[in-house]
């Protein structure tokens, strides 16, 4: 490591974090990287088994439309379970989880194997073949890891929607993949209620036509309704003679597709951002080794939702790629107390915390005694994701929750970049509110409108020069939108739609998107659709959605309606409004305040300028608005 003094506030790593840490130079590995960048991610890739090599790492041939290592084959499932099934890790837990009620499950890799491959025949016996769409729409519980696995054993691509999702988002997730499968959880605790998951589903099913069959994991146990023909019970498929243990494994090319996960964008409807095998097993195992340090007898904790990218990544794929246990938790952080997240770490003995800075302030605000109950001795890592971490809460989680001895992986990336993209690692000394610099071998930077690199500390478009393997391949369905969204404002570099600022130690720190996408507790919502949600009620003529800041969500969701003529303005319809936007997108996407207006900024053109709206909310200047209409 250079010994250069670094400027700002600085947390150095201890002696001991670093002798213990796999990687005890970052700059050495980065050097190495950039010299020869195929080399180092085949190095990676063959840490993993395949059914047959590659004959090149990276194909650029037609360039945005990446591939990697192309004419291999294998399947990320083989090394998520098979591999570890042979050796020793057969009896090491694979996954410990708790239920929001206190029940608790744990298996081992030998386990999850045998129902992997359960599911996986059941699947292939409903006709679910290579390629196929399947619609996954569950609660935190090991049945939603499963599904997910038995897809991708098969060669299905699984589309998982988020449980916090209502009935419109889902209805048009189903229909935009063409799933004829969908699994589904009667219900899901959340806060000591039940999330009604499959009367959620119902709903959906009736606003689209696609699905043959809807699988239905029990786990509240209310009555339900299940439709004749086209329901049934998992746990009865699962005891049925089809269900057997036999392989059902798929060999696929490298670059046959493993999931779409549904993102917002921009503008109209939320877009799958699409994945495949062989890239994203390697660069999601190689990440989570290197920057969460993965040793053998860890027990690692990523509390987001399966549902979400981080919870592809980090919760299902990298850890049984590693080999490592992992746990799941299916509630709220904060019941029936708010020590439950204390009392778990405490109770299994977890070493390795990766969340989100919402849910860090969130807890920060019922005091440190909380923390204080637990003897939380077996941290050793901590790490943040989703939004920029405010150094007050990066402090806390650094004091309080890691007795100052816990790094914090300060993780930027996307549903898009599938892994890590900008990234401390343990021996790297951080700055409170930095992600610090690239991945090994990455290059990223940070540009003005005409793709100039701006000076240090000056603000710019954050953009990625490298290809990477884990990378979007491309927007389901919609290769233009791919090429148009992400590589066409600079020529042959990605756009990531944020905005950032690089020190003078070329540490870089976000700042936020510039495009209409708000972050709300680190969830990702487009102004769309939250806009569609409020002009699909009968009283609404149109809207406007903008993010403002908020101290615990990061942003919360401000809304400007102009209704209908002759529609009554109240209090009531305000709540109506909240409740609409809730049921058709989700409980995330409730607007936090609803107010009437007469008119909207505009351009000449038509499009609503949402700058101007944030501008007069937060009593600042507008800035330019010529283009706006009288
Ligand atoms: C956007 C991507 C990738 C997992 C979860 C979010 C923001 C993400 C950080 C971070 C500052 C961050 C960016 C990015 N973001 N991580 N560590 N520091 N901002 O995935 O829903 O696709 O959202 O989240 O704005 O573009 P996503």
């Amino acid at each position: 490591m250079s010994n250069k003094k670094l400027s700002g506030e600085v947390y150095f790593p201890s002696e001991k974090v670093i002798e213990n840490a796999h990687i005890k130079d970052r700059d050495d590995l980065d050097n190495r990287a950039r010299k020869d960048y195929s080399g180092f991610w085949s190095e990676m890739a063959n840490e993993l088994h395949w059914f047959q090599k590659w004959d090149k790492v990276i194909d650029d041939s037609d360039k945005p439309f990446y591939k990697w290592f192309t004419g291999a084959k294998t399947n990320i499932v083989y090394n998520c379970l098979d591999v570890h099934v042979k050796t020793f890790r057969r009896n090491k837990l694979a996954l410990i989880w708790e239920g929001e009620n206190g029940e608790s499950k744990t298996m081992s890799y030998f386990a999850l194997h045998r129902e992997t491959c359960k599911f996986a025949n059941v699947l292939k016996s409903m006709g679910v073949q290579k390629g196929d769409r399947v619609t996954i729409y569950m609660g935190r519980t090991p049945e939603i890891i499963i599904a997910m696995l038995a897809c991708a054993r098969i060669g299905a691509v699984h589309s998982v929607v988020y449980g916090g999702f209502s009935v419109e988002s889902l209805a048009e997730r189903i229909e935009d993949s063409n799933s004829k499968v969908l699994i589904v959880s009667d219900g899901a605790y959340q806060r000591g209620k039940i999330v009604p998951l499959k009367q959620i589903a119902d709903e959906a099913l009736q606003r689209c036509g696609t699905v043959e069959h809807c699988l239905v994991v029990k786990r509240t146990g209310q009555e339900i309704n299940m439709e004749q023909g086209r329901d049934m019970w998992y746990h009865e498929l699962m005891n049925l003679p089809i269900a057997t243990q036999n392989s059902a494994l798929e060999i696929v090319d490298s670059e046959d597709p493993l999931f779409i996960l549904y993102t917002s964008g921009t503008t109209g409807k939320p877009k799958a951002i699409l994945h495949t095998h062989g890239g994203y097993m390697v660069g999601t195992y190689a990440t989570l080794k290197y920057v969460f340090d993965i040793h053998e007898e860890d027990r690692y904790w990523c509390a987001a939702d399966p549902g979400w990218i981080t919870g592809h990544s980090y919760i299902v794929y990298a850890p049984l790629l590693n080999g490592t246990t992992s746990f799941l938790y299916e509630g709220a952080p904060n019941f029936p107390y708010p020590n439950r997240w204390w009392a778990m770490i405490e109770k299994y003995g977890i070493n390795i915390l990766y969340t989100a800075p919402t849910a860090i302030r969130g807890l920060m605000r019922f005091g440190e005694s909380w923390v204080n109950r637990h003897d939380l001795s077996s941290l050793r890592l901590l790490g943040s994701v989703g939004e920029p971490i405010n150094p007050e809460a990066w402090k806390w989680y650094h004091r309080v929750v890691g007795k100052e001895k816990c790094p914090i992986m300060d993780t930027w990336w996307q549903t898009e970049t599938g892994m890590f993209m900008i990234t401390p690692m343990p021996c790297v000394p951080l700055k409170p509110g930095s992600g610090t610099k690239p991945f090994p071998g990455i290059e990223m930077d940070i540009v003005d409108e005409s793709g100039k690199s701006v000076k240090a500390n000056e603000e710019g478009f954050l953009i990625i020069k490298t290809p990477w393997p884990a990378m979007i391949r491309t927007v389901y369905k919609d290769d233009e939108r791919y090429v148009s969204q992400y590589w066409s404002k600079y020529p042959g570099v990605y756009l990531t739609g944020d905005s950032a600022r690089r020190d003078e130690d070329g540490y870089f720190w976000i700042i936020g998107r510039v495009d209409d996408v708000i972050k709300v507790s680190g969830y990702r919502l487009g102004t769309a659709e939250i806009e569609s949600a409020l002009v699909s009620h009968h009283s609404v003529a149109e809207a406007a959605a903008i993010g403002l800041p908020h101290e615990i969500k990061g942003n919360a969701i401000y809304t400007y309606v102009i209704l209908k003529s002759g529609i009554e303005k109240s209090q009531q319809l305000i709540e109506e409004l909240r409740q609409h936007v809730s049921h058709e997108v989700g409980p995330i996407a409730k607007p936090e305040h609803i107010e009437f207006v007469d008119s909207l900024p505009k351009t000449r053109s038509g499009k609503i300028m949402r700058r101007v709206l944030k501008a007069r909310a937060l009593g600042q200047d507008p800035g330019n608005i010529s283009t706006l209409e009288e």
